[in-house]
């Protein structure tokens, strides 16, 4: 039996910055972000924003027109949780108006969440075959103003509806995982803004990805030369160019051309470049980016590899449906991006310093631009959200 997306869909803030607004402020030259890093733009959430209207808004571009009733389980990947009990999906659900005998749960795991979810998804489809299972990865990555990591900051979600009529994407079974306990990327329950040993990451990245490849070649995995694209986690897209290299060298033992890299990756790379780090989702906005601004892939086999800082990797596999064109909103998507309206330095630090109180008194978040959901505010201790007009 074949398994795999049925639909798949993302959303993003209304708002970005410009990466050269960044460098100026910094005097540093923009060619640094653009070209060092491969990033030009970065997804600003306002402060009617959350992971919860995000995840809302992708979902119910992705189920469009689809019938939801054989919807079973909700799967909601973060590290950028509302609440430290409540998983974020039972937002999203009510929001949806999904069927009421559904499960729902948050996963976490760094950006690696969203693969967990899809590894569970998969086998709860291949033992009941009627079931369809909504993943939703959804995160805003924060490092704080004048950081480092600054730069690699971002937000939006993707949705992948999962099951047993595979019209995007069908999964291959084998895949290859590495976990290890390491110091390069945390957020202590106290902090808002993540903690990073940023070169380090980088390092460890690198060594997780040929980790998780030689435990998929041992599992029976395909062959390098079996892929016609590969889609990376993207924390920034020049991580993909780096990732990439060190694979085909430790496959080739000898490095891969300009030409080979960039024509295993390149269109992969173009979302990414305009939205930044969107952690469990960014391997999947990765692949959205591939599916809409390539050419025919239909029954191609593309290499997928997730990373989740602290760490988990996985390395996995799909071929690509025939038709599938039909049934993703590839215009919608460019549409998506290029509806946005551009923030100064100081539009955007006022965003990021948005907060609500924490003594339970009312507070509203005032009316920015926003998808069909909002976050209106808070009002003893809980959060309100809303269907916009
Ligand atoms: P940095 O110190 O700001 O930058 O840190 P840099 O000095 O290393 O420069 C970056 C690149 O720009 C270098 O190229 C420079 O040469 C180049 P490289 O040496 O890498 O080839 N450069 C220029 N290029 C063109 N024109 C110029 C110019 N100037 C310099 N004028 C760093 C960069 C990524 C470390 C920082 O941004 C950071 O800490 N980011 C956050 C951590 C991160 O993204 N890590 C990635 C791996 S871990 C991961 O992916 C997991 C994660 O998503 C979290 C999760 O799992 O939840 C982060």
């Amino acid at each position: 039996m074949r398994v795999g997306l049925e639909a798949l869909s993302f959303y993003i803030p209304r708002y970005y910055i410009d990466l050269k607004t960044i460098a100026a402020r910094r005097n540093e030259e923009a060619g640094k972000y653009y070209i060092g890093l491969g990033q030009e733009k970065m997804a600003i959430p306002a402060p009617d924003e959350d992971v919860v209207t995000m995840a809302a808004n992708a979902a119910a571009q992705a189920l469009q027109g689809k019938e939801t009733s054989s919807i079973s389980t909700l799967l909601f990947a973060t590290e950028s949780g509302v609440d430290q009990s409540k998983a974020a999906g039972i937002y999203v659900h009510s929001l949806l108006g999904l069927q009421p005998n559904c499960r729902v749960v948050e996963l976490k795991q760094a950006c690696y969440s969203a693969t967990a979810g899809l590894q569970l998804a998969l086998a709860l489809v291949a033992q009941n075959p009627k079931q369809k299972v909504l993943i939703l990865a959804s995160d805003i990555a924060r490092y704080g103003l004048n950081t480092a990591g600054e730069p690699t900051q971002g937000a939006g979600a993707v949705a992948m509806l999962i099951s047993s009529q595979p019209d995007i994407l069908t999964f291959d079974p084998a895949s290859g995982t590495y976990v290890e306990d390491v110091m390069d990327f945390w957020r202590p329950n106290y902090l808002e803004e993540a903690l990073v040993d940023g070169k380090y990451s980088v390092k460890i990245y690198l060594k997780a990805l040929a980790e998780a490849w030689n435990n998929y070649q041992a599992n029976g995995g395909f062959s390098f030369h079996e892929f016609t694209r590969f889609c990376y986690h993207l924390p920034f897209t020049r991580m993909a160019d780096k990732a990439h290299r060190h694979l085909g060298k430790l496959v080739h033992e000898q490095d891969l051309s300009d030409e080979q890299v960039k024509a295993h990756l390149e269109e992969g790379l173009r979302y990414g470049r305009s939205v930044g780090n969107v952690y469990s989702a960014s391997l999947y906005l990765g692949l959205i980016s591939l599916l809409d601004n390539a050419s025919d892939l239909a029954g191609q086999r593309l290499g997928l590899f997730s990373y989740g800082s602290g760490c988990v990797a996985e390395f996995f596999s799909g071929v690509v449906a025939e038709n599938y064109q039909q049934h993703l909103d590839s215009e919608g998507h460019r549409q998506l991006l290029h509806d946005r309206e551009e923030l100064d330095y100081e539009a955007y630090s006022r965003f990021f310093l948005f907060h609500h109180p924490v003594d339970g008194s009312e507070s509203l978040a005032g009316h920015f631009k926003t998808g069909k959901f909002r976050f209106s505010g808070v009002n003893n201790h809980q959060r309100i959200y809303e269907k916009t007009a």
